[in-house]
């Protein structure tokens, strides 16, 4: 393939031959072996949603997709491969943002879609134990007919899956009041490349037996296994919740304002997010919807609360946002009044990441940095774009704008370059520029979205080379063949 120069096939994986897609079907059925040209079961269309990612950036070449219903039929599939030395990618719901869950060659895609049972719920606990294909949304709404809610939430909650969340560990909108996954997530069942079943599905809180491995998993992309359930911690369902749109005019005063907001709100914050006017141009400009606040303002937050008790909440945000406004932190805000008012003001943030790819492409940086200096990033990124004269209006510029959003709370910041297509220069001046000046503050590389194959090259920004080295010694330890999703990260 030319899509990556720099990347040769590994020639110690085989290529797939008739033999093996006998096998598969013989296993799965024909139905679950999607398989284009070796037998010519599916077209390169049937193929094309499992080898092209969500932002049409990546693409693969794998003609052979198969869709186990259980763990031992992942089990025998990573088996098989690993004794024929065939490359696999484990996939789920395909949204994530790094190029991880696509192949890069002819890696088999096992997809885990069709395991998608909860198995067990407990409602005094709240442990829930799901397959891994089960979509995050789904679980989430078998949840709250309980009373509970799933720890995690982000925007591609409508495909993407548990176990692809728990692969990424994904970190998403509500991280600040539920924590990561590495605490929430109990236990694990994973099938390793020689078939190996670990089963380690521990609905227990508490478990200090020696070492964590499930922790090897959670963000392990798809590297040392595939992870094929998952048993979580889930918290109580809040009764009231409420959501505030707020207008500011610095950074400065988005900082005193998240200061205020732990201190007022403590115990119901379960949001901090922000939005520079950038993002929300952009998303106003391609959804043409109503602005929530009048006249524009530098940047926005997204706060929201979630408690036990509406009107002493509504009491407590209220005051609060008196506060911050008599205080000049906040220049205008507005409450949602109602549950439709509720998911429009998230829509807001939720929509930037469909949005901003609407002119062509994306740069995107998912970084973590000291909160002081975060929103910098984006100002010096922007003015080394515009000295370069890479950045205008007209289309004789490759970029369209640049925006920071994200989840101000966890000092998380989403780096968007908006262009009108990908372009060697922007990526000249981008890269390594913005992993440098993250490395300068012991910043990391990628806060929530992984390595997967686009930000491979860097991971000597964020980690040191004998942490590397160990990782290198664990993927082996599990993986010796390599055939788990090869040429990625590691
Ligand atoms: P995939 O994209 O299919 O896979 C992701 C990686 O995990 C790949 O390396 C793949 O090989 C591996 N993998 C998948 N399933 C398994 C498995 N069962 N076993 C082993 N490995 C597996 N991320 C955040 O952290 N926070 C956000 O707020 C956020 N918002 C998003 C919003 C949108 C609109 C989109 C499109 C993406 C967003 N993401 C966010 C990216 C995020 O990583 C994913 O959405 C999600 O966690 C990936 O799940 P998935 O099932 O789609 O996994
Ligand atoms: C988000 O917070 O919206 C996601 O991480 C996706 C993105 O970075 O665009
Ligand atoms: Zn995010």
């Amino acid at each position: 393939t030319d899509s990556y120069p720099e990347i040769k096939r590994d020639s110690r994986f085989a290529q797939i031959s008739k033999e093996h897609v006998d096998y598969f079907k013989e296993l799965l059925g024909k139905e679950a072996a999607l398989v284009d040209g070796v037998t010519a079961g599916a077209t390169e269309d049937d193929l094309e949603p499992f080898n092209s990612d969500w932002m049409r950036k990546y693409r693969g070449h794998c003609r052979l997709v198969l869709k186990p219903g259980s763990t031992e039929e992942v089990s025998k599939i990573l088996k098989y491969c690993n004794e024929n030395m065939l490359a696999v990618v484990p996939q789920g719901g395909n949204t994530g943002l790094v190029g991880g869950s696509v192949p890069v060659f002819d890696e088999i895609v096992v997809s885990a879609s069709r395991m998608n049972q909860i198995r067990f719920f407990d409602e005094v606990s709240g442990v829930l134990v799901a397959d891994a294909g089960v979509v995050l949304e789904v679980a989430d709404q078998y949840l709250a007919e309980k009373g509970y809610i799933f720890p995690l939430d982000l925007g591609a909650k409508g495909s993407c899956h548990i176990g692809g969340n728990v692969s990424t560990n994904a970190g998403g909108l509500r991280l600040l009041r539920y924590g990561s996954l590495h605490g929430t997530v109990l236990g694990i069942e994973a099938v390793l490349p020689d078939g190996t079943i670990l089963d380690d599905l521990s609905r227990l809180r508490k478990n200090n037996t020696g070492y964590d491995l499930k922790q090897l998993f959670i963000g392990g992309e798809g590297t040392i296994g595939m992870i094929t359930a998952v048993s979580i911690h889930c918290p109580q369902r809040s009764k009231a919740v409420n959501v505030a749109f707020l207008g500011l005019e610095s950074y400065e005063k988005l900082q005193q304002t998240f200061k205020e907001a732990k201190t007022q709100l403590g115990e119901i914050l379960s949001a901090f997010e922000l939005m520079d006017s950038q993002s929300q141009d952009i998303f106003h400009k391609v959804k043409d919807n109503k602005r929530p606040l009048e006249g524009e303002h530098p940047f926005y937050c997204l706060i929201e609360t979630s408690g036990s008790n509406s009107e002493h909440d509504s009491e407590k945000l209220e005051k609060f946002l008196e506060d911050v406004m008599t205080k000049e932190l906040v220049t205008d805000g507005v409450v949602a009044e109602n549950e439709t008012q509720l998911r429009s003001l998230w829509s807001q943030r939720e929509g930037i990441t469909e949005t901003i790819g609407h002119w062509g492409g994306v740069y995107k940086y998912d970084v973590s940095i000291p909160i002081k200096d975060m929103y910098k990033l984006v100002e010096d990124t922007r003015k080394r774009l515009e000295d370069a004269g890479l950045k205008g209006e007209s289309d004789k510029y490759p970029v369209v704008d640049v925006v920071g959003y994200g989840h101000m709370g966890d000092s998380n910041l989403h780096l968007n370059i908006a262009v009108r297509r990908y372009d060697k220069e922007v990526e000249a001046a981008l890269e390594p520029f913005v992993y440098e000046w993250i490395a300068e503050r012991n910043g990391s590389i990628s806060a929530e979205h992984g390595l997967g194959i686009a930000k491979k090259k860097y991971i000597g920004y964020s980690r040191n080379e004998t942490t590397v080295d160990l990782m290198k010694q664990i993927k082996n330890l599990y993986d010796p063949n390599g055939i788990m999703n090869p040429y990625k990260y590691i």
